[in-house]
């Protein structure tokens, strides 16, 4: 349903769009795209932004800054190369940001289906990858996610692409979600993840918003262990999640002390296990995994999970 097991061919397709965009050919008057990057700022909001926030994670040790924001930070210069995020080409943050930093000499690429971001970008000849559309932007996580690393390719090693792509199977035949859905109904979601997969719970909060329209709390451990694990000692309406993944035996052994911790306190508890062997295959797994939590909550509560209201509204406000 929602197009999850459209993903693994959209996150081939993808990939090829971006990597076929031979970003390292192009000029724009003085920009020269034929650079070693000293960072890469990725810029965007929502179901959009959270690309930026899975490659961060994904390509760790690498200088990826994420930007939710109009302006980008004054130090981003020509030795940055900007990426700009926004399914539907039209949310002002993206577009300003993205222009803000072409008027000021630095390599800008959009992913994007179209909209102004595209007209914009490609009016002042700089590169644009169209990926395909989706039911609503955050549906469409392959389309951006994959294009954006295939761009980035010709920069950087992208590891485990391929088994990014077969886990996607592993997570759309688990049984989980079904269970997960009716243990959140009725209560507010707390989700504890290690730093190195943060973006797996922002995801996953961001979904719980957005397809089942439910506030939702991103604890990222280590530092939830200095005040989110707090709140475990009263009961609250509330339901535990603990992401278990694998970064390295510090943080591993970290969340199974936090598992532990809160489980002395409740037995509200469920653990949700990444599968894969690289950060960016466990993100996907559990974008995947969890997104299908949320809309399948969303059917226990008889809403429709593509209707986001109140964006929309606010969008119109601040055109
Ligand atoms: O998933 C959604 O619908 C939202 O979170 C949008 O992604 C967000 O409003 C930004 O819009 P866009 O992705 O079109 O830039």
């Amino acid at each position: 349903p929602y197009g999850y097991e459209e993903w693994p061919k959209l996150s081939l397709e993808s990939f090829k769009l971006g990597r076929e965009l031979n970003l390292r050919s192009i000029k724009v008057g003085s920009i020269n795209y034929d650079f070693e990057p000293s960072n890469i700022v990725i810029t965007g909001m929502g179901g959009s932004g959270i690309v930026g926030d899975i490659v961060r994670d994904s390509l760790w040790g690498h200088n990826i800054i994420i930007h939710k924001d109009f302006n980008i930070p004054k130090w981003v210069d020509s030795r940055s190369l900007v990426v700009a995020v926004s399914y539907s080409g039209e949310t002002l943050e993206t577009i300003c940001g993205a222009l803000d930093a072409l008027r000021r000499g630095v390599p800008v690429v959009g992913v994007t289906t179209g909209g102004r971001l595209a007209s914009e970008l490609e009016g002042r000849g700089a590169p644009v990858v169209k990926v395909p559309k989706a039911i609503a932007p955050r549906f469409g996580l392959p389309n951006l996610l994959y294009a954006v690393l295939g761009l980035l390719s010709h920069y950087l090693t992208i590891p485990e692409i391929d088994e990014s792509i077969s886990v996607q199977g592993d997570a759309l035949r688990s049984e989980l979600p079904g269970r997960l859905a009716s243990f959140l109904k009725g209560y507010v979601p707390m989700i504890f993840a290690p730093i190195g997969l943060q973006a797996v719970a922002y995801r996953f909060k961001n979904d719980l918003n957005e397809n089942s329209k439910t506030p939702a709390v991103v604890a990222i451990v280590p530092e939830a262990d200095h005040n989110d694990i707090v709140a475990v000692m009263l009961k609250h309406p509330v339901k535990y999640i603990i992401i278990r993944g694998r970064t390295d035996d510090v943080h591993d052994y970290l969340m199974r002390a936090v598992e532990e911790v809160v489980k002395n306190y409740s037995s509200d508890v469920e653990v949700v296990e990444l599968k894969g062997s690289s950060r960016l295959s466990q993100e996907v797994y559990g974008s995947m995994l969890l997104g299908l939590v949320s809309v399948k909550l969303a059917e226990l509560y008889g809403i429709d999970p593509v209707r986001t209201d109140p964006i929309n509204t606010l969008k119109e406000k601040i055109r």
